[in-house]
């Protein structure tokens, strides 16, 4: 007869990883959404590595010193109201000029992109 024991123990962890990742299955469900609503409205001048897509125009979210340092309270008022920093040539639109976008919307996009681009 075969050895079944590591089938068992195999059986036996499994509830307990489950449960060890559903934290990173609740985080995921966020980031899934801000996912949706960076490649509808953001992408087009933030671009899909978050580098910018406008060269020299739009900040580069992966620089450690960059625009994803702040507080997210301060990126929340920027993403929601609009920003445009001393002497750049285009300001950040209020909501990416995407009027639909919730509350919860701008946490989610904002979640997305500091995991995303930022490592965190
Ligand atoms: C029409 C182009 C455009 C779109 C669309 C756009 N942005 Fe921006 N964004 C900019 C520009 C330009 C800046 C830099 C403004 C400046 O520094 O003057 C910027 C800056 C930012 C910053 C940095 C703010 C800071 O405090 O330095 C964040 C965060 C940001 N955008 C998030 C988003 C999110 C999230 C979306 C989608 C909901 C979005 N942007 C859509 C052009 C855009």
């Amino acid at each position: 007869m075969k050895n079944i024991t590591p089938i068992i123990i195999g059986l036996v962890s499994l509830p307990a990883l489950a449960y060890a990742a559903m934290p990173l299955l609740t985080t995921s469900g966020d980031t899934e959404r801000g996912q949706e609503i960076y490649e509808e409205t953001c992408i087009a001048c933030h671009g899909p590595d978050g580098s910018g897509a406008l060269p020299g125009i739009t900040p580069d979210f992966t620089a450690k010193d960059g625009p994803l340092s702040q507080s997210d309270e301060v990126l929340i008022e920027h993403i929601t109201d609009g920003f445009q920093s001393p002497g750049s040539q285009m300001a950040m639109p209020p909501l990416g000029g995407n009027d639909e976008l919730t509350e919860e919307d701008v946490q989610a996009v904002l979640d997305y992109l500091k995991h995303e681009f930022y490592g965190e």
